[in-house]
């Protein structure tokens, strides 16, 4: 996973909680790092994840939640550092973009990078569904950079999940705008 995804986390952290909560992150959690990271390095994902179990820990909010509100935060992040994607009339279309445009071009910027499949579909102008697909379950991050992008297109959306196997490697994502 690339660093900008950890650097950006531990940002958010400090912002919200404080540097205390960020050392005791660090501390608390057997990192292959220690948790030094840098913008352009690449890492395990597992340490991510390692992270904001203990921040749910630490602060009493469920991990999908915490996943949630990082991706909606992190979509700010993405669209400000890859403006020349976000040249899109609304949400639905830049979402439909993501599986064979967006990702794509990451990839050959990040051949290392490890990204999710998303087979979109549009069932009505203000109805569309992702099958979200990666082996690292990271669906409510989806959710939240959905939600993220959503607000870029000053549109407001509701998000369902809908498990398509048992362990959130495949599932299923409802968008209804709603505004
Ligand atoms: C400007 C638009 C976007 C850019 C430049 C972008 C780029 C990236 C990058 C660099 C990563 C990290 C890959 C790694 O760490 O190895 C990533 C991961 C991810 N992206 Fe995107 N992305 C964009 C939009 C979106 C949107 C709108 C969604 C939601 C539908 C999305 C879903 C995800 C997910 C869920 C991951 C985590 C990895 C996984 O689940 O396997 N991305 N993306």
């Amino acid at each position: 996973m690339k660093g900008i995804v950890f650097t950006e986390f531990l940002e958010l952290v400090e912002d919200k909680f404080g540097l205390e909560v960020v050392n005791q992150i660090i501390d608390g959690c057997e990192l292959d790092t220690d948790g030094v990271y840098t913008s352009v390095g690449t890492y395990s994902h597992k340490d991510m994840f390692k992270m904001v179990a203990k921040l749910s820990e630490l602060q009493n909010i469920p991990v999908p939640d915490l996943l949630q509100i990082y991706g909606e935060y992190f979509f700010d992040v993405l669209s400000k550092g890859y403006p020349q994607f976000m040249d899109q009339p609304n949400s639905f279309v830049f979402l439909e973009s993501i599986d064979n445009y967006i990702h794509p071009e990451v990839l050959k910027l990040y051949p290392e990078a490890e990204l999710p499949s998303f087979d979109a579909k549009m069932n009505s102008e203000n109805e569309m569904t992702l099958l979200y697909q990666s082996s690292r379950k990271m669906s409510d991050f989806a959710v939240g950079l959905i939600k993220g992008a959503a607000g870029y297109f000053n549109e407001e959306v509701i998000v369902e999940k809908e498990l398509k196997d048992g362990d959130g490697e495949k599932v299923m994502l409802n968008i209804k705008k709603i505004g």
